[in-house]
């Protein structure tokens, strides 16, 4: 008798065709969206912005270059092979840094917020927050797709240890 619930097995066969939308979609999105972002942060710092800014995107931007690369290579692989012994540790580092990303856009956006007009780089800043925003939002839905429907079914086996009679 398997003791998999139905739900748990449908969800690790439609994992493969997620994880292709979520590269299609969010990886590429990121992908184009980043580059410009990082471009108009050297802009604004050069117009009188905060010393350090470009550096802090580009260093965000390469981060999650990493982190999607890793889901890529290893994680989707290994899902789409229907889950290994090592699948539950790579998420939870996985999740780990979907809270790192988190930290540091709500960290940057509320620099952002927070900055003086720089003298020559008002329309630049301007495009940043609006573009900074549009990606924010982007990696909030990516990260909560991956979080709350992707990853589950492949840690469900962890949760799934029978438990001794009388304990709750
Ligand atoms: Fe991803
Ligand atoms: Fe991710």
């Amino acid at each position: 008798m398997s003791e998999a619930p139905a739900t748990t097995a449908d969800a690790r066969a439609v994992a493969p065709a997620l994880s292709e939308q979520i590269v299609t979609h969010y990886h590429e999105m990121h992908r184009r969206d980043l580059p410009p972002i990082v471009a108009l942060a050297r802009e604004v710092e050069a117009g009188g912005g905060p010393p350090g800014l470009a550096d802090r995107v580009r260093a965000l931007a390469a981060d999650l270059e990493q982190h999607m690369r890793n889901e890529e290579m290893r994680l989707f692989p290994m899902m789409e092979q229907g889950g290994n012994t090592l699948i539950a540790q790579l998420i939870d580092d996985l999740q780990v840094e979907h809270k790192v990303h988190g930290d540091e856009v709500a960290s940057l956006r509320a620099t952002l917020d927070a900055l003086p007009v720089p003298p020559t780089a008002a329309a630049a800043l301007d495009r940043l927050r609006l573009a900074f925003g549009k990606f924010a939002a982007d990696l909030t839905q990516h990260a909560q797709l991956e979080d709350e429907i992707l990853f589950p079914p492949f840690v469900a086996r962890r949760e799934a240890t029978p438990r001794r009679p009388g304990s709750p």
